[in-house]
């Protein structure tokens, strides 16, 4: 398959013949919450009776009536079946011992700290709900949630659940037109930021961003607004805002649940995907409870006393499945950390896992390997005692940063969890049963029970052992995204039209002989930078948007560090206007950190006259990208002018003063 790369393949080939193995050591097994190996069989022989028994779990309302309607590509789950994911994630817990246990432990970043518990915290969504149903929210509608890492954004989003209403969380760090564009295309009537937040120090500012996003959108009158920096934000005034403590203090924690029907729509996420346009992914209530909680109780075998911390940013789909949903629903302590790993000092993550006894620990692998570039001193010198499983999301994890990870994180005595998934899969799909499966390094290892996945070559057939292809999804899962928001063609046209009733991943994968799972990468055109989604054609239109740019094309070239890192391909209008190759490089990139957020700033930015295109005008980014990582060109007997390419890695090579 030409789309798994030259490097990428050899390293696979030769980890392949390592076949370094970690079984789960006996005491783990025995008291692992899943330790019957008979589960994978029992889910594949019966999935709806799998899912049914799963979904006991769940409190219901009214009971559904049936498990599964399958109309590819197209499934509604527990149809006929109410429940309330607030209600799953606090009341119930707040009837028992629970309601005294810590929900959530904060950490802000400056070292200050609170505790709430289940019953403190569901009195505080109620509070919550009531504020936003007097400011006009009801059951149906949508509200946009554009904050930082503090408690209070969990109870926005469980206020918005607990009366049936659907948020729709921008990660902070996108910017003002990136949330313009998403208020607007979900259709949110309100807004709840806060006036900054804090990172490295210093005070990204969330509210005027906010204010800026709302120029130009009538459809939302109020928003609520936090106060967290206080004095250290610069003052700016939103027409119609509220302010959070005050309405707060004034509410009633008497909030009933909203009954919900299992099919009604929890949240919109949005993505990058292959167009320009981010996708404003669907999740729904029953169904995607369900896929959060149980993967969340059985991958990370979640014990009740444990404290678990998932290092994400809630305004990724992680955030939303293992801070918020999946482990309120298990009844969890979760950890949350406001700031980034290296503040005040690199060795941040440790103190805080010593500091609150953290015993499930989730991150990314750039963050590992950021890590590795610190040291093991670092963690050497804290105690990670209480540490018992580990997990990795968000981007393949090289077989160097897992060992590193399971030696000096783990002292080699905590399972390593490679979680692979998707916001439009909502749940963990493909990842290790840490009492049941051996794992490899750099392996996901095997679908979850109850999941089918394959390797699929071009022509739709399985790929034998070592080979590359498509990873697929071959049957209906219940946290399934059920449509893209507003675009329900576009959801049939991406995911299910490449191999009909089987769903289109985007990634790459190899399956060894033990049938494990090798991911790749992406096969399409999202990069992933630093674990987060970017979309090369986003990016390009960003590019085209500024004055001087003519056409550009993007790619995602190797990083060691981030995984991907982006580099932009662009040509110039004619223009008189002198502005010297690097003043415009800069000012490009800043055009684009603008447009859509720092994260998708390019690396680099090269000019060309010409871009290489075939000749039916499709740009090749596949050349592109041997140039920007240093490799023989591939193929280029499909190119309209192959002088192109050969000029554009000369300039190339000399940039880079090869
Ligand atoms: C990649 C994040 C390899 C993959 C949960 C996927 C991974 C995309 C892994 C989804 C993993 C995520 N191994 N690749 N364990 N986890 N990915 O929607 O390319 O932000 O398609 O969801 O990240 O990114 P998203």
């Amino acid at each position: 398959m030409s789309a798994v790369p030259e490097p990428e393949q050899q390293r696979l080939d030769a980890l392949l013949v390592e076949k370094r193995l970690f079984p789960p050591t006996a005491e783990f097994s025995a008291r692992a919450n899943a330790h019957d190996p008979g589960i994978y069989a029992r889910a594949d022989a019966d999935p709806e009776g799998f899912w049914a028994e799963m979904a006991e779990g769940l409190r219901w309302m009214r009971p559904y009536e049936r498990v599964l309607e399958w109309d590819p590509p197209h499934a509604r789950w527990f149809l006929g079946g109410r429940l309330n994911v607030a209600d799953n994630c606090l009341d119930r817990h707040c009837e028992g011992p629970r309601r005294n246990k810590a929900a959530i432990i904060w950490e802000g970043e400056a070292g200050d700290t609170r505790t709430l518990t289940y019953q403190q915290l569901r009195d505080d969504v109620a509070r919550c709900a009531n504020v936003l149903r007097s400011l006009g929210v009801a059951r149906g509608d949508r509200v946009a949630i554009y904050m930082g890492m503090v408690p209070e954004t969990v109870v926005a989003m469980l206020a918005c659940t607990r009366i049936g209403a659907a948020h729709t969380v921008v990660f902070g760090g996108f910017s003002a037109d990136a949330l313009r564009e998403r208020i607007r295309d979900a259709g949110c009537k309100l807004l709840i930021t806060q006036d900054g937040a804090w990172r490295r120090g210093r005070v990204v500012p969330l509210k005027a961003s906010a204010r800026d996003a709302l120029q130009g959108v009538p459809g939302v009158a109020r928003t609520l607004v936090l106060r967290r920096v206080g004095d250290r934000a610069e003052p700016v005034t939103i027409p119609g805002e509220v302010d959070w403590h005050e309405a707060m203090t004034g509410a009633s924690p008497l909030c009933p649940c909203e009954p919900m029907d299992a099919e009604d729509m929890l949240y919109i996420l949005y993505t990058s995907g292959t167009t320009g346009k981010p996708k404003g992914i669907v999740h729904t209530t029953a169904g995607y409870l369900l896929g959060a909680s149980l993967t969340h109780r059985l991958v990370f075998d979640l014990k009740e006393d444990d404290v678990y911390w998932c290092a994400a940013d809630i305004g990724w789909v992680t955030g939303h499945s293992y801070i918020v949903y999946g482990p309120l629903a298990n009844g969890a302590t979760v950890l949350m950390y406001e700031g980034t790993p290296d503040f005040p000092e690199r060795d941040r993550h440790w103190r805080i896992i010593d500091r609150h006894g953290v015993n499930i620990y989730y991150t990314a692998p750039t963050t590992i390997r950021t890590f590795m570039r610190w040291g093991a001193d670092l963690p050497a010198r804290a105690d990670l005692g209480t540490l018992r499983v580990l997990g990795s999301v968000g981007e393949p994890i090289n077989p160097e940063a897992w060992m590193w990870y399971h030696e000096h994180v783990g002292r080699g005595r905590c399972p390593v969890v490679d979680t692979w998934w998707q916001t439009e899969t909502g749940a963990i799909m493909i990842a290790p049963l840490p009492g049941l499966v051996a794992t490899k390094p750099g392996s996901a290892t095997r679908p979850l029970p109850g999941v089918a996945a394959e390797v699929l070559d071009e022509g739709g057939q399985p790929v034998g052992p070592g080979g590359g292809g498509n990873l697929v999804l071959t049957r209906p899962w219940p946290s399934m995204m059920r449509t893209i928001f507003g675009d329900d063609d576009r959801y049939v046209r991406q995911y299910w039209s490449r191999y009909p009733g089987r769903y289109l991943t985007g990634d790459g994968a190899k399956r060894d002989e033990d049938g494990y799972f090798w991911l790749l990468g992406r096969v399409d055109d999202v990069m992933n930078v630093s674990g987060h989604r970017l979309s090369t054609y986003e990016i390009e239109s960003a590019l085209v948007d500024h004055p001087r740019v003519a056409e550009s094309a993007v790619i995602g070239r190797h990083d060691d560090l981030k995984g991907q890192a982006v580099a932009a391909f662009v040509t110039l209008k004619e223009s008189s206007e002198a502005l010297s190759g690097e003043a415009l490089k800069s000012e490009l990139r800043a055009h684009v950190a603008q447009k859509i957020g720092p994260i998708a700033r390019p690396d680099e930015v090269y000019f060309t006259a010409e871009l290489p295109k075939t000749r039916s005008g499709k740009i090749m980014r596949r050349l592109l990208r041997d140039i920007a990582e240093g490799r023989a060109l591939g193929d280029t007997t499909t190119l309209a002018d192959p002088a192109v390419v050969q000029h554009l890695k000369e300039q190339y090579e000399e940039s880079e003063g090869a």
